[in-house]
């Protein structure tokens, strides 16, 4: 059984290890480091195994609270993919958002399809990526 939840309630470091196995980033957050992560969001939405209180897949958003969020990272686990999971946090994510303007987030070519079944549109943006920090700011 899985169950959704916008609470951390319960987790701990354990739950998420692993789970940006397979997404190809070489310096991924460790598990306390998402973990503040998920903390310091304004919204954010997990997939629960029910029984091991792992987590199967997260989404989370940043925002002013006012006009516009930004979606950083969506990531269901590789063995869980392709089952609904990743469309049940993105659609619980934007009900989330549903009293902002923009909403907005960057994805490779390949995921765009993924977005648009959740009713997003294709944009044109502009990025930075400090690739030093991408295990997390040093605090
Ligand atoms: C992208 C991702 C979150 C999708 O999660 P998922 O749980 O596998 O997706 P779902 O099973 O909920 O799929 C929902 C729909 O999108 C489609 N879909 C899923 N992944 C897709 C992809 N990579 N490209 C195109 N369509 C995709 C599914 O076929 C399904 O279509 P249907 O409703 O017509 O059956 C997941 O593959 C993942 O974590 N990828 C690595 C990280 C990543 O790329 N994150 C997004 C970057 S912002």
């Amino acid at each position: 059984m899985i169950r959704y939840t916008d609470s951390l309630h319960g987790l701990e470091p354990s739950h998420v290890d692993g789970i940006f196995d397979g997404w190809g980033w070489p310096n991924p957050p460790d598990s306390r480091t998402l973990l503040r992560v998920l903390e310091g969001s304004y919204r954010f939405w997990l997939a629960v195994d029910s029984e091991s209180n792992q987590v199967l897949g997260f989404i989370n958003a940043v925002s002013d609270g006012v006009l516009s969020a930004y979606i950083p990272l969506l990531k269901v686990r590789d063995t869980h993919q392709r089952r609904g999971i990743g469309r049940e946090l993105a659609d619980r994510m934007l009900a989330s958002l549903d009293h902002l303007y923009m909403i907005d987030l960057i994805c490779e070519p390949d995921v765009q399809p993924f977005y648009e079944k959740a009713g997003m549109m294709p944009v044109h943006g502009m990025a930075l990526r400090h690739y030093e920090n991408q295990g997390g700011a040093v605090t």
